[in-house]
């Protein structure tokens, strides 16, 4: 089956980590989340992929290419201009080759079995079938109303939190009858939330929701971001961690160079190239990515350091983002214990 990956949106509330980078490739734990994405989709038997690019689109498709050195195959819908999440569906027709389809929006860091959203959708006969996950606060996703067999009587997206019909939300992943892109127009931005999922419900047109399993969560905030890399290196999330480890809790990659003189305290990952100078405290859950330098005495806990970033001698950094040019932190108390596990 294919799937339809969504991936053109401008990632603004995750800047400036995504200045000049497609969200869904923001590195997590050092590999852009697409390709842990790809992998976790391979691994469920899907290996044909469309992906709708907009945004800083070279960069996917440079890293991806036609996807054989990922042992997939890849296709790119490339959008003149954004068309919105449904716009974005309609503009991927020509190359979708099957009566069904699977869409996901790339940005969503997730686990999830596929198998019983096909069951379901398969055995309901819905034209789409959402995929829905459950959160504390709703007001940031798509909410649904469902009957007890899981129809959808009502979607609202991001409604205010008193106003939110129930805190079962749209996760981000669709099970779509090609029929159903004759109610999208063409040539035009649609938002599949605000406009095709309400008006295909209004048409008395079988729209379901089945929630589903395996973690769940959407990194399109700084304190979110982080909360992932501590769930991911916390083994909530089953990320294949690119290096190999060295003791319990320890991943380092190639050609580094870490004092003996400097303390790792677990879990961290450390990326090829990296310098870790005397003094500095590593630790726990902290993420240095390729080429980094530590300079003496720093100490980071609970942090993310992109490629190429040098921290200065002494300094303390907690509860962030670092990048070559940006300093990013969030309070402690800011980051949610959101990743959603259900067995
Ligand atoms: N190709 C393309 N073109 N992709 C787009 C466009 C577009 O015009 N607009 C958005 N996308 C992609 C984004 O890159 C992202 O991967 C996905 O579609 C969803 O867009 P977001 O902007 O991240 O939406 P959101 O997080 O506010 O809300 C969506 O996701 C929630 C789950 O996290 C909605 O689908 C909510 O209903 C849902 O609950
Ligand atoms: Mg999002």
């Amino acid at each position: 089956m294919q799937a339809l990956l969504l991936a053109g949106g401008l990632g603004t509330r995750l800047r400036p980590l995504t200045e000049h980078l497609p969200k869904p490739m923001a590195p997590v734990v050092n590999r852009p989340w697409l390709e842990h994405l790809i992998k976790h989709l391979q691994s469920q038997g899907l290996s044909d992929f469309v992906i709708a690019v907009k945004h800083n689109a070279d960069i996917i498709r440079n890293h991806f290419g036609d996807g054989r050195r990922f042992g997939v195959n890849i296709a790119y819908s490339q959008e003149p201009e954004l068309l919105g999440t449904a716009g974005a569906i309609k503009h991927a027709e020509p190359l979708l080759t099957a009566n069904r389809f699977i869409v996901i929006n790339a940005d969503i860091i997730h686990h999830v079995d596929l198998l019983p959203l096909l069951e379901f959708h398969q055995s309901s006969g819905a034209l789409v079938t959402i995929g829905l996950t459950e959160v504390e606060d709703p007001s940031q996703y798509g909410v649904v109303q469902q009957t007890s067999s899981g129809r959808i009587l009502r979607f609202v997206e991001k409604p205010p939190r008193h106003k939110a019909p129930s805190n079962r939300i749209n996760a981000g992943i669709y099970v779509m009858e090609k029929e159903a892109l004759a109610w999208i127009p063409a040539g035009r931005e649609v938002s599949i939330e605000r406009e095709t999922f309400p008006l295909l419900i209004r048409k008395g047109l079988p729209v379901y929701g089945c929630t589903v399993r395996g973690y769940w969560l959407d990194m399109g905030t700084h304190d979110r971001y982080l909360a992932l890399h501590r769930d991911a290196l916390d083994g909530k999330i089953d990320l294949q961690l690119p290096y190999p480890r060295k003791m319990e809790g320890v991943w380092i990659g190639e050609n580094t160079n870490i004092s003996s003189h400097a303390i790792l305290i677990p879990p961290v990952v450390i990326g090829p190239g990296t310098k870790v100078e005397r003094g500095a405290v590593i630790g726990p859950y902290a993420v240095l990515g390729e080429n980094v330098t530590v300079h003496a005495d720093s100490r980071l806990a609970h942090a993310v350091i992109l490629p190429g970033t040098r921290l200065a001698q002494n300094r303390v950094f907690r509860h962030a983002i670092v990048g070559p040019d940006f300093l990013i932190t969030t309070r402690p108390a800011e980051i949610p214990r959101q990743g959603v596990m259900q067995q």
